[in-house]
């Protein structure tokens, strides 16, 4: 890899789940190109991702994907200086196929390759947007399979300050959305019947002197509420579970961002498209809170080539025995 005063390009791969992403980023922080092959039609008759359905279409996606990105960003191998792809956490049978695309890429162009923790591309998709960010940070990163609070002091330099004891906010968020059939995914619709004054009385799960989440009561209590009889409103459903869970996720990472005196606030995953849980934050936090946009909240490659950009300049790289990790852990 070349660290002189020209552009250095990451080719990005990120299949964790089911989109099949491939983009081209410059320096780490210029999209050249994103393409992103959604699955979620295909899963919502479902009502969630079938695995094995997900690898499938991962292996006809991954190709034209890959391709998309490099002729949108106007590059062919030969221009690029490094290929990163998520290796976990995931879908075993969906990251196999990413990483195993990366590798043929970075064999045949004979190119590094480094593996990116996805919850780590989360983060660093606000390094795509066009903002300065002061070390030390507090990250909260909420997706379908994670809530964690990871403070930041540097690149790749990770402190996990607390994560959910059992379901995710965005795995909340959907279940929430199949007990008001609402479809799926959850966590937009929700935020789309929102469009109430919140009445219904739900749980905050606060686990008074730690900074862990806990959502799987909050869903419980919705249940209940809709087998009583007690929902007569599925907006005002709706918009009483999403206070319920913001409530919470914004008063911790306010709580950790005080503690730990971080400059700047991160909203990263899935969940930080979420319009309330940004205000919230930005209308609480002592610090500017930073957000990517919305189309880089939820999963894509763009976030894996800034962070891979970061990890190749650190120097660790990986080789051809690189493996999927399917609970890779950030730290
Ligand atoms: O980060 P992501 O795209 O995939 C994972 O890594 O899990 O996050 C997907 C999750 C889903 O649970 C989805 O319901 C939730 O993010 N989500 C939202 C919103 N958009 C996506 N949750 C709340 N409000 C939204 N606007
Ligand atoms: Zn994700």
């Amino acid at each position: 890899m070349c660290y002189n005063f020209r552009v250095v390009k990451v080719l990005g791969i990120e299949t964790s789940c089911d989109e099949t992403a491939a983009a081209v980023v410059a320096d780490g922080r210029t999209i050249l190109s994103s393409k992103i092959a959604s699955q979620v039609d295909i899963h919502a008759r479902y009502g969630g991702v079938v695995p094995e359905v997900a690898s499938r279409q991962h292996l006809l996606a991954i190709i034209p994907v890959i391709e998309q990105a490099l002729d949108e960003a106007g590059a062919d191998l030969g221009d690029l200086d490094g290929v990163a792809v998520t290796h976990g956490p995931g879908l075993a049978g969906s990251l196999l196929v990413g990483v195993n695309a990366a590798k043929s890429v970075a064999l045949g162009a004979g190119l590094p390759l480094v593996g990116v923790n996805h919850l780590e591309g989360h983060i660093y998709a606000n390094w795509l947007a066009d903002v300065d960010i002061t070390f030390p940070v507090m990250c909260l990163i909420v997706s379908g399979g994670h809530s964690d609070l990871v403070l930041m002091r540097g690149h790749g330099d990770y402190v996990l300050v607390g994560s959910t004891r059992d379901d995710a906010a965005g795995e909340a968020f959907d279940k929430a959305a199949r007990i008001l059939g609402l479809g799926y995914p959850g966590g937009p619709a929700i935020e789309r019947a929102a469009t109430v004054a919140p009445s219904l009385e739900l749980p905050r799960s606060w686990l008074n002197g730690s900074y862990d989440f806990s959502f799987s009561g909050v869903k419980t209590a919705l249940m209940r509420l809709v087998v009583g009889g007690g929902v007569s409103d599925a907006n005002d459903a709706a918009a009483s579970f999403q206070a319920a869970v913001i409530e919470v996720l914004a008063a911790k990472a306010v709580a950790t961002a005080k503690e730990y005196g971080v400059r700047n606030v991160l909203l990263a995953g899935g969940v930080a498209a979420n319009k309330a849980l940004r205000r919230a934050l930005a209308d609480t936090s002592p610090v500017p809170v930073l957000v990517p946009p919305p189309v880089l909240c939820t999963d894509n490659a763009a976030m894996i080539a800034a962070a891979g950009y970061y990890r190749f300049q650190a120097g660790r790289t990986a080789n051809l025995a690189l493996d999927v990790v399917p609970n890779l852990k950030l730290v």
